[in-house]
């Protein structure tokens, strides 16, 4: 049953972050974006969304920090990428045909994901803007598959991934995506370590683009013997097997360690603590290292804590880091409230 255009159905959107596990750079295209080969998951660590009538001819967004997401501005693109997900869901129906009017929305967005973090928050809380928006008007079904598609991708090359999530491996800017099945198994935990210092997407790439990369192509070695692991049916222990190999499968890390000086220091630090290898997710900053289950991803969350409470592990930053355990999404998506 839907609402006829003209009301606002109130709607919440949860809207999970993103875990690259790997992320290769393959070329570039005429307009500058490049072009990428990645595996990325979402997590159930996930923002928060509700989407009511605004009193009002305009959109609004109002943020609330929560869950020791870091306090640091918003900024304005991210701030905008809600709203500017809401107009773009407005232009799409328009388009469509349909000129019936569409009110104002008020969103209230819970903000549990570090911001610029290369954990796709910004990406995520457009989607979930965009699903929000339609569901909020009562038209679920005006846009198709490949209508949002489109929309998602022109509001950021991570957006296309978050309208199905689960596991996938995307390509091209960002636009195809195809989805794998997860290890079997799981699901798998993580303890993310995000410093408190904003790595814009574009300031990563641009730096990548200057020389400040890997040599040799292991990224996309290691990110297409992945996609073949994955499609042939993995288990958790075997994908874990891998992790060494993984966390030196991002071809943006000199880009971020060149950003945000002292990141190489912290990721050979985190990886002693824990015994385990560590990687990076997207652009940075986030680290991360793989465990069997969110229980033991937990384990090392508090490890990180008392290292770095006890002076024993030093991060970059304006003040401490985010640091929390997720887990990956399993082989239905996990979603937290
Ligand atoms: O698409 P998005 O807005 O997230 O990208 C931010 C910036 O990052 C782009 O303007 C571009 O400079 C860079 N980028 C890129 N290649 C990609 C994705 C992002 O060069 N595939």
């Amino acid at each position: 049953m839907t609402a006829p255009l003209g009301r606002v159905t109130p709607v919440v959107r949860v809207a999970p972050a993103k875990l690259n596990l790997t992320l290769a750079v393959v070329g570039r295209r005429p307009d500058g974006f490049h072009l990428l080969h990645s595996v990325m998951a979402t997590l159930d660590l996930a923002d928060r969304l509700a989407l009511d009538p605004a009193f009002g001819p305009v959109d609004r967004l109002h943020v609330v920090r929560l869950g020791g997401s870091p306090s640091r501005d918003l900024g304005p693109e991210q701030e905008n990428l809600v709203l500017r997900a809401i107009g773009a869901a407005r232009r799409a129906i328009r388009a469509a045909g349909d000129d019936r009017p569409l009110p104002a929305l008020a969103v209230r967005l819970e903000k549990r994901i570090p911001v610029a973090a290369g954990l796709g928050g910004g990406s995520s809380d457009a989607v979930a803007a965009l699903d929000g928006a339609l569901e909020a008007w009562g038209v679920p079904d005006l846009l198709d598959a490949e209508a949002r598609s489109v929309v998602a991708t022109s509001l950021g090359s991570d957006c296309p991934f978050f309208l199905a999530g689960g596991w996938a491996s995307v390509e091209g800017r960002g636009e195809h995506v195809r989805p794998l099945p997860p290890p079997r198994g799981g699901p798998l935990g993580v303890v993310l370590v995000t410093p408190a210092v904003a790595v814009p997407t574009r300031a990563a790439f641009e730096r990548y683009a200057a020389g400040i990369r890997p040599a040799g192509g292991a990224a996309l070695a290691s990110s297409t013997h992945l996609v073949t692991e994955l499609q042939a049916g993995l288990s958790t222990t075997l994908f874990l097997e891998r992790a060494g190999v993984l966390a030196f499968a991002n071809d943006l890390v000199p880009a971020a360690a060149d950003l945000v000086p002292d990141l190489t220091r912290t990721r050979r630090a985190l990886s002693r603590l824990l015994e385990r290898p560590v990687g990076q997710s997207g652009s940075g900053p986030t680290l991360w290292a793989l465990s069997p289950s969110k229980a033991d991803a937990l384990g090392d969350a508090a490890i990180v804590r008392a290292a770095l409470a006890d002076g024993l592990l030093s991060v970059p930053g304006d003040g401490a880091p985010f640091v929390a355990a997720a887990a990956l999404a399993g082989a239905s998506p996990v979603m937290s409230s």
